[in-house]
Parts: structure tokens; C-alpha cells; sequence
């Protein structure tokens, strides 16, 4: 049986902190009879706690844009899993092509922090893609493997259950380009192949794979008509509560 469509907002670096307590508060009040979707949105970290209040006891999971791998100490600047988990946030996004490619960030870091945060029973949206130069060199498969490998290391198989992969080839974020469905569809097959090697079927088939890179209203039931597409990262057209619910509702019919 086909899993419930699990469709994330990731706001990024956007908003104010009004806004988005409007948003949530309308996102609310029209998914309340929407119960063939799961959705959630990632604000930034200081719209959490006033966010989770508003979605409390809804549907709507609230996850944050990143955390620190260490539980506390001397990190400045940094935000530890406890902390963001203390907001009222269930999900982590983890592995970002932002956070690895603007901000340095490597697989044994990632890693680290995935297990931090399943450590506390906070769910990571664990995200890998290639970029366009990898694609073009033929390495993608190479690469998606190698991130999740490394990015896995060490996890119990029932933690492994319990996550959400991203796919969001690093070409398509932002740029209005989209993997067409089949090639996204033949990425998250492998991605499934991978985890049916490493961890049996069953576990393979219960992990979310959400694709993520310029999703549209336009492009969202084609995307998730794909037998492999169990979700959507939305990023751009997240931050707008309309193009958000029309992604949404083009996930909901199928
Ligand atoms: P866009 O939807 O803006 O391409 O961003 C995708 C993304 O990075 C979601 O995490």
C-alpha cells in the first residue's frame, strides 16, 4: 500500500516571526480535514516555540533547519538537539545541500549529528543530491550512495525505519529547474535499492524518500504520481501559504 504523501516546507532564511505565526495559524485551520497528507513546515529556529504552540495537537509536524552534534558546550552560536526538540519540534532537517556546500559541512559531521538527534527521538529529513557537475560526470549514483552510507554509519536498523531521506539534486534547488519524475523516480529507486541491501525490505519500504528541488504546484502531481516519490521537500513555494496549499492539495488527489 501506497504511504500517506509526506509534504515538508523548508522556509529557509525567511519570514518574520508574525508572519509565520500566520501562516501556521491559516496552514492549521485548512488542513484540518485534510487526513490523506502528512505535512510539516521547518521555520527558522526562533519562530519554533511560537510555532509549535500554534500546531499543537494538529497533524502539522514542526521540524528545525539544522542542530549542532554535541549535546551541549561550548558552541557558540550553535543549537543543540534538546534545545530544538524543547520547542515542541519533532523533525530535524540534517544534511542540506546549503549546509554542506555553503557552510562546509561533512558526511562524518551529519552523521554525528543523526545520531544525536535519534538519540533524543527527534526524526531526521536526512537530505543528499548531487550537484549538476556530478550528474554530468555520470557520478550520481556514486555520490547519492556515498553520503548515505557515511550518513548512516552506525544507525540501528529501527532508527533507520523511522527516517525521512531527502533527495534534492543540488542543480534543482532554487533554480527553477526540476528533475523530470523519472529521473527523480530512478534516484529514489535506488536509494530504496541501497536501503533494501543494507537493511531488508521491510525497513526499505517504511523509510519516507521526499524529493526536493523547485517543486511547483505545477509540477507536484507528476512528482508524486512517481512509485518511488513519498514526499516533497518544498523550498521557494513553501514560504507562500497559497502555492504551499496548492502543493499540497495536487498531492492529496491522485
Ligand atoms: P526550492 O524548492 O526553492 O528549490 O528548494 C528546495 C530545498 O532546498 C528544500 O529543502
Amino acid at each position: 500500500m501506497r504511504k500517506k504523501p509526506f509534504i515538508v516546507g523548508n522556509w529557509k532564511m525567511n519570514l518574520t516571526l508574525a508572519e509565520g505565526v500566520e501562516f501556521a495559524k491559516s496552514l492549521r485551520k485548512s488542513l484540518q480535514n485534510k487526513n490523506e497528507i502528512i505535512s510539516g513546515i521547518c521555520p527558522p529556529f526562533t519562530f519554533l516555540k511560537d510555532i509549535s504552540r500554534v500546531l499543537e495537537g494538529s497533524s502539522i509536524c514542526v521540524g528545525a533547519q539544522n542542530i549542532h552534534s554535541e549535546k551541549n558546550g561550548a558552541y557558540t552560536g550553535e543549537i543543540s538537539a534538546l534545545m530544538v526538540k524543547d520547542t515542541g519540534c519533532t523533525h530535524v532537517l540534517l544534511g542540506h545541500s546549503e549546509r554542506r556546500h555553503l557552510f562546509g559541512e561533512i558526511d562524518s559531521f551529519i552523521n554525528a549529528k543523526m545520531k544525536t538527534a535519534l538519540s533524543i527521538d527527534l526524526k531526521p529529513i536526512f537530505c543528499i543530491g548531487e550537484t549538476l557537475n556530478e550528474r554530468e560526470e555520470g557520478k550520481t549514483k556514486y555520490v547519492v550512495k556515498n553520503q548515505l552510507k557515511n550518513g548512516l554509519l552506525g544507525i540501528a536498523r529501527n532508527h533507520v525505519e523511522e527516517l525521512v531521506i531527502a533527495y534534492e539534486p543540488v542543480w534543482a534547488i532554487g533554480t527553477g529547474k526540476t528533475a523530470s519524475p523519472e529521473q527523480a523516480n530512478e534516484v529514489h529507486s535506488f536509494i530504496r535499492g541501497f536501503l533494501t541491501d543494507e537493511y531488508g525490505k521491510d525497513v526499505a519500504n517504511s523509510v519516507y524518500i521526499q524529493y526536493g528541488g523547485s517543486v511547483k504546484p505545477e509540477n507536484t502531481k507528476e512528482l508524486i504520481a512517481q512509485p518511488e516519490i513519498d514526499g516533497l521537500l518544498v523550498g521557494g513555494a513553501s514560504i507562500k501559504l497559497e502555492s504551499f496549499l496548492k502543493i499540497i492539495d495536487a498531492a492529496s488527489i491522485q
